[in-house]
């Protein structure tokens, strides 16, 4: 057995290199550039599971960090979301606000409300909101010439706190801040019923969805980190490994992984080395992708989703309303819930099919 020092398939798991997101990188790096209030500068992250929304998120971190950002890393949309990214900015950007700085007796405005670096005075820390501590520590940086980058994971656009965060977020901007946003979610993040000032926030945003890696680009991934590992995998069978991934990130990983693990001592993948990996693959892929994707769903969305199983590529809508015996009107109003899900998708009027890779087969054997 091979030691795999490449892949890493797991959630969150930053990997060694990020396949197909330069486009992406590069957009959000101009709307940093932009002036401020640009609404460039806020950016919606849209993928399934598995499309690598977290690593993306870490990765545009770095970039902006490079770039003199002070960046909140990745915070879960949860209680407690406002104090953990004001500690977050504290935590980054205190190694921009030198020590000596004029404080409270040279009576600069920015420095107002702290008291070493980016600390509180304890009356700030007790009394004040984070929308005003937030406010401060922006205008603080922003003075010492360096913007400020939030970013948000796991985006529940129903929540509280994102109503809250988006209101701070627009009242930065309205002040001609340097300031920036990123917020990453479920495709159907979005579309749910949702407050009005978050949802004009997030379609005015600059939204993104992260469709599948293309196949070449992971082939070409494939051969470098193959040959690193001293794999002789013919090119035949290195595109039946990238063919298997459908594209999903998180199944590049799953594949190149378990590719590795079944290869030879001699660092040959055989015939059934591929099988087992694949299998392997699958497995792994349907536990965490399938199945917590179907888990979110109610139980007629997934009749719906049975239903389609039984056409070869794309479904009729008018035949699954037919097999599940209802309205075509009733039919469409599941067909939308899973488009919002980004379960399925429609490439042409009236017809419908899976954009999850594997989940057909994870249905058909349920
Ligand atoms: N562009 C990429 N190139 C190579 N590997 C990637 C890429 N994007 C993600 N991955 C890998 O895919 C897996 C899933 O990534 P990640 O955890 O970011 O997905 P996610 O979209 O946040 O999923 P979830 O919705 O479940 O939180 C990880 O193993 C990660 O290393
Ligand atoms: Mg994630």
């Amino acid at each position: 057995m091979k030691r795999d020092t490449i892949f890493s398939p797991s959630f969150g798991n930053r990997p060694s290199y990020l396949v197909g997101r330069e486009r992406i990188i590069g957009d959000f790096l101009r709307g940093l550039d932009s002036a401020r209030g640009n609404r460039d500068r806020a950016t919606v992250l849209l993928g399934q599971r598995g499309s690598g929304k977290t690593v993306l998120l870490w990765e545009l971190a770095d970039r902006a960090r490079e770039k003199g950002f002070v960046v909140a890393t990745p915070t879960v949309v949860a209680d407690g979301m406002f104090e953990r990214i004001v500690e977050k900015v504290q935590d980054a950007g205190e190694r921009y606000v030198a020590e000596d700085a004029p404080r409270l007796s040279g009576g600069t405005v920015g420095a107002f409300g702290f008291s070493v670096g980016l600390e509180f005075t304890r009356e700030v820390r007790e009394t004040k909101t984070f929308a005003y501590q937030l406010t401060q520590l922006v205008r603080r940086l922003n003075t010492q010439g360096h913007g400020v980058l939030i970013l948000i994971d796991e985006l529940r656009a129903n929540s509280e706190e994102l109503k809250q965060l988006v209101m701070v977020y627009q009242e930065l901007v309205g002040e001609q801040l340097d300031v920036a946003m990123v917020l990453a979610g479920l495709p159907g993040a979005v579309s749910e019923v949702l407050n009005d000032r978050v949802l004009t926030f997030l379609n005015r945003a600059r939204k993104v969805s992260l469709q599948p890696l293309a196949i070449g680009d992971i082939d070409a991934f494939y051969r470098q980190a193959f040959e690193e590992l001293q794999l002789a995998v013919s090119p035949e069978m290195r595109h039946r490994i990238a063919g298997a991934t459908e594209g999903s990130p998180y199944m590049l990983q799953l594949m190149g992984h378990y590719a590795v693990l079944n290869a030879e001592h001699d660092g040959v993948l055989s015939e059934e080395g591929f099988t087992a990996a694949l299998h392997a693959a699958k497995e792994d892929f349907e536990n965490d992708v399938c199945r917590t994707t179907l888990a979110a769903l109610s139980e007629r969305d997934v009749d719906f989703l049975h239903c389609m199983v039984q056409d070869e590529g794309s479904s009729r809508v008018s035949d699954i309303a037919e097999r599940m015996n209802v309205t075509q009107d009733y039919a469409q109003k599941y067909r939308r819930r899973l488009l919002d899900a980004g379960v399925i998708e429609s490439e042409r009027r009236g017809y419908v099919q899976f954009a999850v890779p594997y989940l057909r087969e994870y249905l058909e054997q349920a």
